[in-house]
C-alpha cells in the first residue's frame, strides 16, 4: 500500500496579499511562511501525502486549477478558499462541484461575523464543511478534516 496521494490547496483573488492586507481581519503571516508549516504537518500527520498548491489572482487559473484535480485519479481531496469569488463566481462553483474528492471550504477571518455581502458562499454547496474564522490555523483543521474523509 504506496499509492500515490495528492492533496489539493486553492486560493483565490488577494489572498496572495495576506500578511500585508488588512492584518486586523487576515493576521501578519503571509502565505509561504504559513505553507511552511503547513507542509510540516502534512509530514507529520499525513505521511506520504503531497500537497499541490496555487494561488491565485486569475478566475481562469483557479477554475483550470479544479479541472486538474478533477483529472488527477491521485486526487484525495482539497481546500479552497476562494476570496471574494466565493460570493461572487458561479464558474469557481460549478468547477468544484466536478471535482469528484471532498472539499473543505477555508476562511481566515469569519465571514458569517462581517459584512452581509460575505454570509453567502456560492462554493458551500459542493464542499463537505466549512472553516472559518481561525486564521492559517483553519488550514490545518481542514486538512484534518480531509484527512478524516479517506477510506480506511
Ligand atoms: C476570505 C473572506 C472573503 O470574504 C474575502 O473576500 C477574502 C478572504 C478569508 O479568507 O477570510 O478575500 O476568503
Amino acid at each position: 500500500l504506496c499509492a500515490v496521494q495528492n492533496v489539493y490547496l486553492l486560493q483565490g483573488i488577494n489572498l496572495i496579499r495576506v500578511g500585508k492586507r488588512e492584518p486586523v481581519l487576515y493576521g501578519n503571516t503571509s502565505w509561504p511562511d504559513a505553507r511552511l508549516h503547513l507542509q510540516h504537518w502534512l509530514e507529520l500527520h499525513w505521511p506520504g501525502i503531497s500537497l499541490l498548491d496555487c494561488t491565485t489572482t486569475s478566475e481562469q487559473e483557479a477554475v483550470e486549477f479544479l479541472h486538474r484535480m478533477a483529472d488527477d485519479p491521485h486526487a484525495v481531496g482539497g481546500l479552497i478558499n476562494p476570496g471574494a469569488w466565493t460570493h461572487t463566481s458561479l464558474a469557481l462553483r460549478d468547477a468544484a462541484a466536478g471535482v469528484g474528492v471532498p472539499l473543505v471550504e477555508v476562511h481566515l477571518s469569519h465571514t458569517y461575523a462581517r459584512e452581509s455581502y460575505r454570509k453567502s458562499s456560492l462554493v458551500a454547496s459542493e464542499c463537505v464543511g466549512t472553516v472559518s474564522g481561525f486564521g492559517w490555523l483553519g488550514y490545518t483543521l481542514g486538512f484534518q478534516a480531509l484527512l478524516a474523509q479517506q477510506p480506511a
